[in-house]
């Protein structure tokens, strides 16, 4: 089915795609190459519809808060920046899919995305096969960049960020107890989960019961009396806010009254619309704070506001760090070739992010700082930094 799409279907589509851009006039001039000389096409895959939109509008806003501020600054070795997003509407398949037309039909010269680890996991070997540097804003699954050496990231991972909520949780939330709710379909949640475990266990907590459910689910009563049975400290929900919401209602339903904690994908608009009242006095941990009153940060916070009449949050500040960190890395490499491009942004040191100083390690991960943040009368508030 794969290869039956892969040989055959795509090779029509890339040409009618051609062929449609001609007569309508979009993607002029055809043919690609006076117009690959004109500008330089950088490729955005992002969740734009789905359970996780916010997550890829978020990110998406960010990215080209970035590209628009490069163009404005002149663009990149002489030319403008076109950023071409495609929406993988939150959807298994959609990313190998539009990675691959990013590619071949658009010609793009590197690929920012995705935000979910699972579908960065998607498109990576694609980017890999094609020798196309791709970087994920805030994809925190370790597996993500253990594609290969054209597969980048700009955020922290989830050895790190299990840690700092196991400790969290033992040292600030004095838990000796704790149960874990994980999302078997997600790689970031399996992944989370299993480094919480370690952290958590480490530093001699006991973990009392796990339970799972799948991305989708909307009845979580089941797990959660199972859970409610054991009587823990608190639960450890490393899921996504549309799934999270639920949760903590669902919990509070049963008389839960324990903390309720996670990771960065609680994050969303959406979380406390959904989850309510259940989610007062709830954690997480995520990558940078909207109220650091570093200069840097307030302009960014400052001029998006003003551009969206929302506030950025993590999505947005590592989307525009993402493409500023191509940007960087095509200005030191003098070529947007695949290969000097991946060498330039491996060497990437202290370019200072939005998210905070970024260094490309060997591993082709940034090392950077967690933030915890609590829900305090339906808003997102500051707790503390954590450091590597
Ligand atoms: N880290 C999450 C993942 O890997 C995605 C995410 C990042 C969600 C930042 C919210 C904020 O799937």
């Amino acid at each position: 089915m794969n290869l039956w799409r892969t040989q055959i279907i795509w090779p029509v589509l890339a040409v009618a795609g051609t062929f449609l851009a001609g007569i309508t006039g979009c993607n002029k001039p055809s043919g690609g190459e006076t117009a690959a000389s004109d500008v330089i096409k950088v490729g955005e895959f992002a969740s734009l519809t789905g359970s996780e939109a916010t997550f890829g509008q978020s990110s998406h806003q960010g990215t080209q808060m970035a590209v628009d501020d490069l163009n404005a600054a002149g663009g990149l070795l002489g030319k403008k920046i076109q950023l071409l997003t495609e929406d993988d509407q939150s959807q298994a398949g959609q990313p190998a899919t539009v990675a691959r037309k990013l590619i071949s039909r658009d010609g793009v010269v590197a690929i920012l995305g995705e935000v979910a680890s699972s579908r960065s996991l998607e498109a990576a070997p694609i980017c890999q096969q094609n020798k196309i540097p791709m970087i994920s804003p805030s994809s925190t699954n370790p597996k993500v960049t253990e594609t290969g050496d054209y597969i980048f990231r700009v955020c922290f991972i989830d050895p790190f960020q299990g840690t700092v909520m196991a400790n969290f949780a033992r040292k600030t939330l004095k838990l000796n107890t704790a149960a874990v709710l994980t999302d078997v379909k997600s790689d970031y949640s399996l992944g989370l989960a299993k480094f919480f475990k370690a952290g958590f266990t480490a530093d001699g907590g006991k973990i009392l019961v796990e339970q799972n459910y799948s991305a989708g689910d909307k009845d979580f009563n089941a797990q959660l009396t199972a859970i409610k049975a054991q009587n823990p400290d608190g639960i450890f929900v490393p899921g996504y806010y549309t799934e999270v919401g639920l949760i903590a209602l669902q919990a509070r339903q049963l008389g839960f009254t324990g903390p309720i904690f996670g990771g960065d994908g609680w994050e969303s608009s959406s979380l406390v619309p959904i989850g309510g009242k259940a989610l007062e006095g709830c954690y997480f941990s995520t990558h940078y704070s909207p109220e650091d009153t570093s200069p840097a940060v307030q302009d960014f916070v400052k001029r998006f506001r003003a551009q969206h009449q929302e506030t950025p949050d993590a999505m947005a500040a590592l989307g525009y760090d993402s493409a500023m960190i191509l940007a960087d890395a095509v200005k030191r490499a003098g070529s947007t070739g695949g290969a000097k491009v991946a060498a330039a942004l491996a060497a990437t040191k202290d370019f200072a992010g939005i998210t905070g100083k970024i260094t490309i390690d060997a591993n082709r991960n940034a090392s950077k700082p967690a933030v915890i943040l609590t829900i305090k009368d339906g808003q997102f508030k500051y707790v503390e930094t954590i450091a590597p």
